[in-house]
């Protein structure tokens, strides 16, 4: 499927000011209006991880439909179940209709819907899906996210395609899979990575899961650590993680054990936080990700909610989205066709 197109994007150095000003005190008040008198529409866009640049270019995307249609878009980030609450509530206040969700725990899904039922707001899902209390998705709420199994896959088969090519001994290579099980997403992605390893011919023997506790650099790198300890024995390590963040962990923690670029070939997932790594002057064991439209995601779920809320539309169940694999060959151009980057 073909990722979605963007309109040129504001610069980006005002566009992250702009997102990382977007808090409860630079939310409108409720008492704001449009100048035609009525009150203008509001929609909230909230996230799990305000600081990671996924997430601020899916606010990107927000904006844009926002801009396209209209309404105003109160982005806020939201890093646990209390703040996600408050943040509902605080909706409310501002009279919005409904908002789109990244949550910082899927499992938070049925407290969400129930506060956001209350206070007569839509609710749209992105990239993390809600569960219910019986293990299964709350697949009653329209989700939108990456065909995880599938970009999962790509990754995998990406990972064998450069050790071929490096003509790497697989006796002397290990794969290290950082892992975050306990989100299904995640869970998915790693999984896929690890069956086309193994059915391209990685011995099954040789992939290692590094489980992260958190999912920033910290939590990867520590992860990886430990995996890297327990085996000296590798010389040559392929990673893979549920996101950019949880290789770029991995990869530095590979540096901190002496392996050079030559020796890791990292491939993350998102495309959207490594650009710096993969700017930089010298390789790093960064290899590539699998790049993901992040505004096209904020722009589409925004606009989905803007539809239900404004015409009554309710927006598709669940709507999955693909991935380009990039390089430091190509992601320059790929970013730039795909409005990621100016
Ligand atoms: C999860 C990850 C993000 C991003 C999205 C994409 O939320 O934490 O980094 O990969 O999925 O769906």
């Amino acid at each position: 499927m073909k990722l979605h197109r963007l309109l040129p994007l504001l610069c980006l150095g005002a566009a992250v000011a702009a997102l990382f000003g977007c808090s409860r005190e630079s939310a409108p008040t409720p008492t704001e209006g449009s100048p035609r008198g009525g009150a203008r529409l509001r929609l909230g866009f909230l996230v799990k991880q305000p600081e990671e640049p996924w997430f601020q270019y899916e606010w990107r995307g927000a904006d844009r439909a926002a801009a396209q249609y209209g309404f105003e878009v109160i982005k806020l980030g939201v890093p646990d179940g209390e703040k996600t609450l408050a943040a509902i509530d605080n909706l409310a206040a501002l009279g919005a209709k409904g908002f789109v969700i990244c949550t910082p725990d899927v499992r938070l899904g049925p407290a969400i819907m129930q506060k956001a039922r209350q206070a007569g707001l839509k609710v749209i899902t992105v990239d993390d899906q809600f569960v219910g209390p019986d293990g299964k998705f709350m697949a009653d709420v329209p989700y939108l996210g990456m065909s995880a199994t599938k970009i999962g896959e790509a990754v995998g088969a990406a990972l064998w395609a450069e050790l071929q090519r490096r003509k790497w001994p697989l006796a002397e290579t290990g794969a290290c899979v950082v892992t975050f099980e306990e989100l299904d997403t995640a869970r998915q992605r790693t999984n896929g990575a690890v069956a086309a390893l193994t059915a391209a011919g990685f011995p099954a023997n040789r992939i290692f899961k590094a489980p992260q506790k958190t999912t920033d650099v910290p939590g990867s790198f520590d992860a990886a650590n430990i995996l890297l300890t327990q085996h000296p024995e590798v010389k040559r390590w392929l990673i893979c993680a549920l996101n950019d963040t949880g290789v770029l962990g991995a990869v530095r923690a590979t540096e901190g054990r002496g392996f050079s670029a030559e020796h890791v070939i990292g491939i993350g997932i998102n495309g959207t936080d490594c650009i710096d790594e993969l700017r930089k002057a010298k390789p790093t064991g960064f290899f590539g990700s699998m790049l993901v439209s992040a505004p096209g995601e904020g722009f589409r779920t925004a606009e989905m909610l803007y539809h239900w809320v404004q015409r009554g539309t309710p927006p598709p169940l669940d709507t999955r989205t693909t991935g380009i694999f990039i390089t430091r060959e190509n992601f320059e151009q790929v970013l730039q066709q795909e409005g990621i980057l100016p």
